[in-house]
Parts: C-alpha cells; sequence; structure tokens
C-alpha cells in the first residue's frame, strides 16, 4: 500500500483546480503540465509545485526523466487518449476527464496499455458518486419497480451553461471537441448503464441546431446590443452577475474587472450567441434497447430554460420520477399480491439542501478519494475505463 502519492496534473483549467482542492492527505502535486502560461504561473504559486516542475508542454513533460506514481489529466476531450497513453505506458495510474475517446479504437488503445502497464484508470463520472443518483440506483434494486420496462432521461441544458460551454465556448464545434452528446450525455448515458447494469443492443439518435444560428438582425457583441434581457446576454452574466467567470484568469498587473472588460469588447464570451462559430446540436433525441427488453429514450435539451437533468422509470410495479432535487415512486396498481393501489405514493424523497452543494454536490470529492484508494491498495476504481466503455458506445452511435 502506497503512503505517499506523487502526481502530476495534465490541464490546469476548471476541473482540475476543482479536483485540486479535493486530493487526499499523503497525495502530493509534484508536476504541473499546461500550455498557458498565465494559468501555470497562478498554478505554480497556488499549488506550491516549483517552476522546474511547471511544463507548458505535454511532449517537454513526457520526454523528461520525471518520477511520478498517478497522473490527473484534465486537457481538452481530444487530447485525452494520447496523454493518458503516454502515462499508463510510463506505469503510472491515470484519473481522465471524461469523454475518454472519440471513438471505440482510441478508447480500447488506452485499455489496452494500461491492462498491458497493470496501473489503474479511473474516469471522471462523478454522477455515480452523487447521493441522488446512488439513491436512484438503490431504488431499482432493492425498491419497489418491478422489472424496469422503460427510462425516459432528459438533460436539461439551462440558458447560461448553453452560451457560456457549448455556443460561445469550448464545446461548441464538433471538429474540436466532438458531439455534444458526447462530451455532456455521457454522463448521462454512464449513469443510465450503471444503474441498470443493462447492455446496449441498439441506439438511433437524431438532433439539430434549432436556436442558436446566424441572426443579422443583432451586433455581433452583447456590449453592443440593447436587448438587456435577452437571458444569453454576456453583460448580464459576466459584467453583472458575475457568474461563469472562474476560468477568466487575471494576469500580474491587471484586474478581473479588466479581464472581464476585454471579454466583452472583442473576446470569445463577449459575442452574441447568434455570431458564434458553434455548430454542436442545441437539441438531441436519442432512442435505444437496452437488455432485459428496457426501452431508452434520451433527450438532450440545450434550449431548456431550467437547468438539470430530470428521469422517469416505468417498472411493472410502479415509476419512479426523480425531478432534478426530488425522488418520487408512485404504485401503478398491477394487481400483483402486494400492490398497492394506483397512484398511491411508495416514497418521497427531497434531496435540494444538498444538489446544489459545490464540487457537483460532494461527488467530485467521492470520486477522487475513490481513485487514490484504489491507487494506494491496487484495487479497480468505483468508475473504472473498462466500466465507462458502454456509455461511449452508446454516445458514439448517437452520434
Ligand atoms: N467531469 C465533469 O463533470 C466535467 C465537467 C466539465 C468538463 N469536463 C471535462 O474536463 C476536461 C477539462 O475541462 P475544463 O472545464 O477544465 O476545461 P479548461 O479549458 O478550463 O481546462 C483545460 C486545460 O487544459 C489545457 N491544455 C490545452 N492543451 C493542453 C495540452 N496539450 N496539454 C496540457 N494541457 C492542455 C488548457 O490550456 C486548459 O487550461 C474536458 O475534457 C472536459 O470535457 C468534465
Amino acid at each position: 500500500m502506497l503512503q505517499q502519492v506523487e502526481i502530476a496534473v495534465i490541464g490546469v483549467g476548471n476541473r482540475a483546480r476543482k479536483y485540486l482542492t479535493c486530493l487526499p492527505a499523503g497525495v502530493k502535486v509534484k508536476y504541473l503540465v499546461e500550455p498557458d502560461l498565465v494559468r501555470l504561473g497562478l498554478g505554480s504559486k497556488r499549488y506550491g509545485v516549483p517552476a522546474e516542475n511547471c511544463y507548458a508542454s505535454a511532449d517537454a513533460f513526457f520526454a523528461a526523466p520525471v518520477e511520478l506514481d498517478a497522473v490527473i489529466v484534465a486537457a481538452p476531450d481530444r487530447l485525452h487518449v494520447s496523454l493518458a497513453t503516454k502515462a499508463v505506458q510510463r506505469g503510472w495510474h491515470v484519473l481522465v476527464e471524461k469523454p475518454v475517446a472519440a471513438s471505440e479504437e482510441e478508447y480500447m488503445h488506452l485499455l489496452d496499455a494500461a491492462a498491458a502497464s497493470g496501473v489503474q484508470v479511473g474516469v471522471c463520472l462523478e454522477m455515480r458518486f452523487y447521493p441522488f443518483f446512488k439513491r436512484i440506483k438503490e431504488i431499482c434494486r432493492f425498491g419497489s419497480l418491478g422489472q424496469i420496462l422503460e427510462i425516459e432521461h432528459t438533460e436539461h441544458i439551462g440558458p447560461d451553461r448553453m452560451a457560456h460551454t457549448f455556443v460561445r465556448g469550448l464545446w461548441s464545434r464538433v471538429e474540436e471537441t466532438g458531439p455534444i452528446f458526447l462530451s455532456k450525455c455521457c454522463h448521462d448515458a454512464d449513469f443510465i448503464l450503471w444503474l441498470t447494469g443493462a447492455d446496449v443492443l441498439d441506439v438511433k439518435g437524431s438532433g439539430s441546431l434549432s436556436k442558436f444560428r446566424h441572426d443579422p438582425s443583432t451586433p455581433f457583441y452583447c456590449i453592443d446590443c440593447k436587448k438587456r434581457t435577452c437571458p444569453y446576454s454576456a453583460v448580464r452574466l459576466y459584467r453583472d452577475r458575475r457568474e461563469w467567470i472562474s476560468g477568466f484568469d487575471v494576469p500580474a498587473g491587471l484586474t478581473l474587472g479588466d479581464v472581464i472588460d476585454a471579454e466583452l469588447h472583442g473576446g470569445r464570451y463577449g459575442r452574441c450567441v447568434y455570431h458564434c462559430d458553434n455548430d454542436v446540436y442545441d437539441v438531441q433525441d436519442v432512442e435505444a434497447t437496452l437488455s432485459g427488453g428496457i426501452k431508452l429514450l434520451m433527450h438532450l435539451e440545450g434550449v431548456s430554460d431550467i437547468e438539470g437533468r430530470t428521469t422517469v422509470i416505468r417498472g411493472t410495479e410502479a415509476v419512479l420520477e426523480a425531478d432534478r432535487t426530488h425522488i418520487k415512486v408512485i404504485a401503478i396498481g398491477s394487481g400483483s399480491p402486494d400492490a398497492q393501489p394506483a397512484g398511491t405514493v411508495l416514497l418521497e424523497e427531497d434531496y435540494s439542501s444538498i444538489v446544489a452543494l459545490p464540487l457537483h454536490a460532494g461527488a467530485d470529492r467521492l470520486l477522487v478519494e475513490d481513485f487514490f484508494d484504489a491507487v494506494a491498495n491496487n484495487r479497480t476504481p468505483a468508475a473504472s475505463l473498462a466500466s465507462a466503455l458502454p456509455a461511449h458506445k452508446l454516445c458514439w452511435l448517437a452520434g
């Protein structure tokens, strides 16, 4: 069992910073790898990593004779496989962000390399650690739904996230980051397959870019627009509300206000949502058949006015409704000997005080703790690379 675990962090952005707030005792950040020099400098100070252990190039890092136990790969999506593969080939355990890969071939390349090196690879699928989603799984396994027949699951992406991440932001172009269903809903697909333990038999998907399309009647930047009630206004989001700004690094000599102003007057995040180069879908429907005869209907709702996930699970005895903060189970009056009359509420639970807590309601911390416990004890992490493959397959097939 390892007493002290030395790690490198590759990609020191939003996600890595979250994971770095919840490293268990005994885990030490020894190296940082980050091409953005402002970010690298800030990271060096914040995490106490000496300049000689900070690399602006992943190639230089992998070419160096560094000694380590594990690596967190939190770089952009398309780099996950190559960075993680190099790390496992050096004999390092890896915690890699989702989505792991853009294709099955790439995924298998990493899986085979990890198996050959005998190291552990965990995937950042933190829904498996959320109290709310863990409870749904528990109810399905031991509760009163009977046999699961159908699951309807919707991922609602609210106006702030949609505009910031998938229209103006870094996940707006298929060519650069892959389809939105893979980047966003691999969490949802993984949740459903983890919940049911079912295999995916077939998948059909269709989507469109219905709302966030070019509109010549609006100015290019929100700062020049008169429509201040627009739900997608960058001025309101970043300057007035000061939200979604954690990725706006403040270089020495500037203030956060200066950085926001620069974005609003010509930056990526100042753009009107009807003048971006986005091409990922904003609406998508996916239908799948799972083993055990389960019908799965998934919906990605990028034009939603709410944020969060809703799930309806229909069983032979009862229906479970999970609406972002509440879980309810209602009898359907199946006629079986112990059945309650149709409409009887069998269970109702309120998670509203928990789901808004930081770090994905504490799930990020549990995921990181599980991974490092797996490393220390040489066991498979709960969200292992092998177990995350079926969800990726579902997303690749959904398109
Ligand atoms: N698990 C989750 O809930 C969750 C949520 C959001 C994002 N993500 C995933 O986490 C990953 C990181 O997302 P983020 O929000 O932190 O993005 P980010 O842009 O804030 O951070 C990514 C960092 O990687 C750096 N980078 C770019 N090229 C690199 C390279 N060649 N080597 C090393 N670093 C490089 C970037 O400069 C940036 O600082 C993405 O794959 C994303 O899909 C996961």
